[in-house]
């Protein structure tokens, strides 16, 4: 039977198995800084989804989520430069200390402006948590606090990653063929 995403990954960058070793990893620093500390885990939607409820679940401190979207890309494989609030948080992060939990880092651009906004909005702490980081692309002087691992400058998909909305469900990351986007 035809598999419609995994014909066309190019290879296999991170496996399953190996997303939720480096997420345990994680999830263990991670429940040391913030003990006693009741972090506010935020999700940057939806690439983040599969990477933050994994994650949470190797935490073994009390901890609030919730949810953002926001958006710098559309549907390109470069960024657009423009960061927009689509879906924005239910809790005040006054006084929180906070953890962004984000897919990938690329320019930094998403981040950066997300940070400004937070520090504005008084939260005591922001730290951010990333499952993969692209440090050849950056742009913006933006350094995660937790990196899942550094990806070499190609685009990937899958984990919750997209090219235009789809392959966020395959179970692991691949680089996608070229020639799907070109
Ligand atoms: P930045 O603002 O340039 O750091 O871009 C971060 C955002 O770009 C991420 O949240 C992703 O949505 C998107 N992005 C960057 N590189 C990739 C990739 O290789 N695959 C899928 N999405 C990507
Ligand atoms: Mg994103």
């Amino acid at each position: 039977m035809i598999n419609e995403l995994s014909q066309d990954i190019e290879r296999i960058l991170v496996t399953e198995e190996e997303i939720q070793d480096r997420i345990k990893t994680l999830g263990e620093q991670i429940s040391k800084d913030y003990a006693g500390k009741n972090p506010l885990v935020i999700c940057i939607l939806k690439g983040a989804a599969f990477f933050m409820t994994d994650l949470v679940r190797y935490l073994t401190v009390k901890c609030e989520m919730d949810f953002m979207d926001i958006d710098s890309y559309g549907d390109a494989t470069v960024s657009s430069g423009q960061v927009k609030i689509v879906k924005d948080l239910s809790t005040s992060v006054d006084g929180r200390n906070v953890l962004i939990v984000e897919d990938i880092i690329d320019t930094g651009r998403t981040l950066h402006h997300l940070k400004e906004l937070l520090a504005l909005r008084k939260a005591k702490s922001v730290r951010i948590c990333t499952l993969l980081d692209k440090p050849e692309r950056r742009e913006f002087g933006l350094t995660p606090d937790y990196i899942g691992l550094e990806v070499p400058n190609e685009f990937v998909v899958g984990y919750g990653l997209d090219y235009r909305q789809h392959y966020r469900n395959l179970p692991y990351i691949g680089v996608l063929k070229a020639d799907i986007y070109e």
